[in-house]
C-alpha cells in the first residue's frame, strides 16, 4: 500500500528522512482492526519522529501519522484514539503507553491497524477531514483546558503561539466553554486570524497583557516560558504539553513559581473518554476544527515543509 514513512533519522534535516512509496499492508492480529484511512492529519510529533524523538532508528521504517478517521472492516465510520497500551486493550497489560508511530505503524497510508478498543464512532456531523484533526492536538488541548487548567467559565486563559494545532484548538474550545481567551503570536496575520476565530485579545509574543491570567496553555516552550510564568496571577496554573522552540528556557523563573504559588502541570494527549467528550462537544455545540489546508498523501512532503516553517494556521490534512 502507498504510505509516507520515516526511512532515516536526521535531527538536523528531518525532512530528508521522509520517503513516499509502497509499504506492507497491516497483518491481521487478534483484538485489532484494520481501518481504511479516509483522512489523516499532520502533527508536530511527526517532525519530532523524523528527528528521532520517541522513534529510535531500529524501529524504522515507520509509517508516520498519529491521527486518522476512516472506515473499519464492517463499514463503520470511525475515529482512531491513537494512544496504545494505556488500557491493556490489544496489547499485554505491562506494555507502556505509546502513541501511534512510536511502536506501531501510523496513519499516513491507505490502511492502519489499531486495537479494536481504540476505535470510536465518528459523529455524522463531522466530515472525515474534521474528525481526523481531533485525536492528537485537539485532544491535547481539550485535556489541557478541561482536565488540567483548573479554569471555569468566565476565567481568562492565555494561549501561546496562536497558529499551532494545539493553540488553535485551545482558542476554539476555550471560547466554547465560556472562557476569555487571549493569545500571543509573533505574526500579525496570525493574531488577526486568532481574533476571527473568537479570541478576545491577541498580543505580540512577549507583550505585557492588560492583566494577569488564571491559566496559560504553553506549547511553544523555551521562547515563551518566561512570559508564560510572568503572565499568571498568584496561584494560577501553567499547563505545558509541548516545547516547539526547545525545552531549555533561559530563565526558569523558579522564584516566581514558589513565591506566587504557581502550579506547573504537564499534560500529554488524553484518554479515550476525553476524546469521546471532544467528539460529542463538536457534534452538539457546532465546534469545528480549524483546517489550514488539505493535501493528497502523495504531496506529504509539501505539508511537512509547511509545518517545519511554522507557516500554518490550524491543521494540515493528508488524504490517501
Ligand atoms: N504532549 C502532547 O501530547 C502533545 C500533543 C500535541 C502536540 N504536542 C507538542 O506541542 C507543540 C505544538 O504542536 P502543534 O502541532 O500544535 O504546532 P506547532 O506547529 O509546533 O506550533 C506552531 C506554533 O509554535 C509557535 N512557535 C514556534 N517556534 C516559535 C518560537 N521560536 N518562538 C515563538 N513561537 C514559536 C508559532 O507561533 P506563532 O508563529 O504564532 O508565534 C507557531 O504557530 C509541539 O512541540 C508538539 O510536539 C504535544
Amino acid at each position: 500500500m502507498f504510505a509516507a514513512y520515516a526511512a532515516r533519522i536526521d535531527p538536523e534535516d528531518p525532512l530528508s528522512g521522509l520517503e513516499l512509496g509502497e509499504r506492507p499492508e497491516p497483518e491481521a492480529r487478534p483484538g485489532w482492526s484494520t481501518v481504511t484511512v479516509k483522512a489523516a492529519s499532520l502533527n508536530h510529533h511527526d517532525l519530532w519522529s523524523l528527528r528521532g524523538v520517541g522513534l529510535p532508528a531500529e524501529r524504522l521504517p515507520m509509517i508516520l501519522g498519529c491521527d486518522a478517521a476512516g472506515v473499519d472492516e464492517d463499514g463503520n465510520e470511525v475515529v482512531l484514539h491513537s494512544v496504545v497500551g494505556q488500557s491493556g486493550h490489544g496489547v499485554g497489560p505491562k506494555e507502556p503507553r505509546s502513541i501511534l508511530t512510536e511502536r506501531y505503524q501510523g496513519t499516513f497510508a491507505t490502511q492502519v491497524s489499531v486495537p479494536t478498543w481504540n476505535l470510536i464512532p465518528k459523529p455524522a456531523e463531522l466530515s472525515f477531514e474534521e474528525a481526523a484533526c481531533l485525536p492528537t492536538s485537539w485532544l491535547t488541548a481539550y485535556r489541557m483546558l478541561f482536565t488540567n487548567s483548573g479554569t471555569k467559565p468566565g476565567d481568562t486563559v492565555l494561549v501561546q503561539g496562536a497558529g499551532g494545532g494545539v493553540a488553535t484548538a485551545a482558542i476554539v474550545l476555550g471560547k466554547a466553554a465560556g472562557l476569555r481567551v487571549w493569545v500571543t503570536s509573533r505574526d500579525e496575520a496570525k493574531r488577526a486570524r486568532a481574533l476571527e476565530l473568537g479570541a478576545d485579545g491577541a498580543y505580540e509574543s512577549g507583550a505585557r497583557l492588560p492583566e494577569r491570567v488564571d491559566a496559560v496553555l504553553e506549547t511553544v516552550g523555551a521562547a515563551t516560558w518566561s512570559h508564560s510564568i510572568k503572565s499568571l496571577r498568584p496561584g494560577g496554573t501553567l499547563v505545558i504539553s509541548g516545547a516547539t522552540s526547545g525545552d531549555r528556557p533561559k530563565a526558569a523563573e523558579l522564584t516566581r513559581i514558589f513565591f506566587l504559588e504557581l502550579k506547573v502541570v504537564g499534560s500529554t494527549m488524553g484518554s479515550k473518554e476525553e476524546l469521546t467528550g471532544l467528539l460529542n462537544l463538536c457534534a452538539t455545540a457546532g465546534v469545528r476544527p480549524v483546517i489550514d489546508s488539505t493535501y493528497p498523501l502523495a504531496e506529504a512532503k509539501d505539508a511537512f515543509a509547511k509545518m517545519s516553517k511554522g507557516d500554518l494556521f490550524g491543521k494540515l490534512i493528508l488524504k490517501p
